[in-house]
């Protein structure tokens, strides 16, 4: 079974950025709990980070016929970006949203997810494990498909 991991803008910026939010693990240390997690999960993972909402519509429309299923962490577009949950729906495959913080004991404008509604759901406030938790999530739902 194949993932698409996908990250929208400045998690790239993992460990520099707002450390008492987000922890000081870096996105290279994500990259390799992702690879980990995969494996014992028994899935094939590609992860792809761009800071630009057209790269990550571009990723999806471009690739998605050779994926199963996607995890978006789609950073602040979660909060406004309509193109993006469009590209979501356009392509019928089941994607799950996940964020490392809670985004709803946080700012008000980080309460609302745009892209949620596209997704077959959401899982915040776990640190690296809300892409773990993820990922089992997603697999349990293509299998029952
Ligand atoms: C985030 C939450 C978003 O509100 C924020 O803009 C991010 C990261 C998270 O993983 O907690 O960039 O998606």
């Amino acid at each position: 079974m194949k993932i698409l991991i996908l990250n929208g803008p400045n998690l790239n910026f993992l460990g520099k950025r707002e450390i008492g939010i987000y922890g000081k693990r870096d996105y290279e240390e994500l990259k390799i709990f992702l690879k980990k997690s995969a494996k014992n999960f028994d899935l094939e993972i590609e992860i792809y980070q761009s800071n630009h909402e057209g790269y990550l519509i571009d990723k999806i429309q471009e690739e998605y016929s050779k994926f199963d299923g996607f995890i978006i962490n789609p950073g602040a577009l979660t909060h406004y970006s309509i193109a993006l949950y469009d590209a979501i729906k356009s392509v019928n495959k089941p994607f799950v949203e996940v964020h490392l913080s809670n985004i709803h004991s946080r700012e008000e404008f980080r309460k609302n997810s745009i892209t949620a509604g596209a997704c077959i759901g959401q899982i915040s406030g776990f640190g690296f494990n809300s892409y773990k938790l993820g990922l089992i999530a997603l697999k349990d739902y293509i299998i029952e498909l």
